[in-house]
């Protein structure tokens, strides 16, 4: 603000002192004329009156000097000395000789002639002039007359003073008016200047009041449109950039969702990538580990089969021989069921036949069905209530084969097994109870897992892929059902597994 206050009162000043500067120059000029002027018109007026005075004594001594009346003249000359503005008045003859003069002292008597080549313009104090007497147009003597002009520079510096007073006076004037009309010049600029100033705040609304129909005027006008067509164009801008801003939030909202949606997509490949690279490195280990599982039994196939080739044996041998081969064939096909139905289990692609069975009546057909050593004995405690289940009764023999199984194998030669069935609620349980080796705490929770075999001698000794256990509980959790085991080490193990138990049954 102070910055425009001081542009606003520089130019109101510049144009004011501009106008006072041509003023002051003009009156300048004007008072030097004035008093050139006067000077010259006074000069003139005293050349006239010391004229008009020199002829007028010329005259009046010119009829004494003719009747040579000398005393006369004297007393005149001393009389008209006495006038004012008159030093000396002498009276020359023909000869330019002083005959009289009111001057005693006056130098060169004899023929004493003032330099009268000065003149008043030269020296304003005091001059001499030489006036001839004329008698019939005859010059027969001369009066030269002392003149003392103590007025005219008194005057002269009167009319110098009073020009110079009125010349103060008027650039005065004209400065106080060229203040005031630099002001009126300066209004509508100001006016001007305060709207430029809110259109630069931003009220286009703003507009210069014009009163005049000049240039300051028309300027105002085109101010005015411009201003008009600047809001225009602005509300226009606006609006656009409210579009373009709506748009573009649309356009980040879409794309933040399509970044959400990409980083859970990304989630989602990275746990598809991390379940296949593990489904990769399960699938390499079940290859292996199947590998070797499976080596065992054909090498021991291919072994006794070149023996039976090469050796010479008798028939007794060569039967022992085939029945080993048939044994380990058996055990091959076993495992390989079980490997067909571990990976099935795995990708859900088993198929269950479902039929509604008695429960009872399968666990008698399964032990029935078991080769019991001879020495081994089964006790069957079976529920009462006949529960009905709806199982694929193959696989759920599969199940208590594969549990009976490892009762036999985990447990001493007189161990007794129990297998019983008990309504518990909505399931009925299957219970397979030995007096075996038991299971420890840390492996109990693992049996389950596929090729999972516990680290005790027993099991060392046995032979088998720790696989049943698996397979069993995937065909349990297919039915709908529940498997666990109970057991402490060295006190035996009892394998449940419970089937939800049919309403009507
Ligand atoms: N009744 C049991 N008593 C003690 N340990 C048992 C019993 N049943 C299973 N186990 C332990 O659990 C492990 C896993 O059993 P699972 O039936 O899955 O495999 P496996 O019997 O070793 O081999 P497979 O059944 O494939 O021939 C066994 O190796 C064994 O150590
Ligand atoms: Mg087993």
């Amino acid at each position: 603000m102070k910055i425009i206050d001081s542009l606003r009162y520089g130019y109101r000043m510049k144009l004011t002192f501009s106008i006072a500067c041509v003023g002051l120059v003009m009156m300048t000029a004007l008072v030097i004329v004035r008093y050139k002027l006067l000077q010259d018109i006074l000069y003139e007026k005293t050349d006239v009156r010391i004229n008009s005075i020199g002829a007028l004594i010329a005259s009046d001594l010119k009829e004494d000097y003719v009747d040579r009346e000398f005393i006369n003249l004297q007393e005149r000359i001393n009389s008209l000395t006495n006038k004012s503005n008159i030093s000396f008045i002498s009276l020359m003859d023909g000869d330019n000789k002083v005959l009289y003069s009111s001057i005693e002292e006056l130098p060169g008597r004899e023929n004493a002639v003032f330099d009268t080549s000065t003149n008043i313009r030269k020296n304003i104090s005091g001059f001499v002039k030489s006036f001839p007497v004329m008698d019939k147009s005859v010059n027969i003597a001369t009066v030269q007359i002392g003149f003392v002009l103590t007025d005219l520079p008194r005057d002269l510096s009167r009319i110098f003073k009073t020009s110079v007073i009125m010349s103060t006076f008027v650039v005065l004037i004209i400065i106080a008016a060229a203040w005031l009309i630099s002001g009126g010049f300066e209004k509508p600029l100001r006016g001007m200047c305060a709207v430029t100033q809110k259109v630069a705040a931003g009220d286009f609304s703003a507009r210069v009041s014009v009163e005049n129909r000049d240039i300051i005027g028309e300027l105002g006008m085109a101010l005015n449109k411009m201003i008009e067509q600047i809001g225009v164009l602005t509300a226009d801008l606006n609006k656009k950039i409210k579009t373009t801003d709506i748009k573009l939030e649309e356009k980040t909202v879409h794309l933040t969702e399509l970044n959400k949606e990409l980083t859970k997509r990304t989630e989602e490949l990275e746990i598809s990538n991390k379940k296949l690279q593990e489904a990769d490195k399960l699938k390499t280990e079940f290859v292996s580990i199947v590998s070797h599982e499976l080596r065992t039994p054909l090498t021991g196939i291919i072994g006794f089969a070149r023996t039976l080739l090469k050796l010479d044996l008798n028939e007794e041998q060569k039967i022992n021989y085939l029945k080993i081969i048939e044994a380990e064939g058996k055990r091959l096909s076993g495992m390989i069921e079980d490997f067909l139905d571990i990976s099935k289990i795995e990708s859900n692609t088993i198929v269950l036949r479902l039929a509604t069975e008695d429960i009872n009546a399968v666990i008698r057909e399964t032990v029935e069905s078991f080769n019991v050593p001879e020495n081994r004995k089964v006790v069957v405690e079976l529920d009462g209530s006949r529960p009905k289940v709806k199982i694929d009764k193959g696989r759920i023999m599969q199940v208590i084969f594969n549990i009976l199984e490892n009762a036999f194998r985990y447990t001493p030669v007189h161990g007794k097994i129990t297998v019983s069935t008990r309504v518990n609620g909505g399931s009925v349980e299957v219970s397979v109870e030995d007096e075996g080796i038991g299971i420890d705490k840390t492996d109990r929770d693992m049996v389950f897992d596929k090729f999972y075999r516990c680290s005790d001698d027993v099991t060392k000794k046995s032979r088998g892929s720790g696989l049943g256990l698996a397979i069993s509980r995937g065909i349990v959790e297919l039915h709908n059902g529940k498997i666990w085991v109970e057991s402490e080490k060295g006190k035996g193990s009892a394998f449940i597994f419970s089937l939800p138990v049919m309403k009507d049954g």
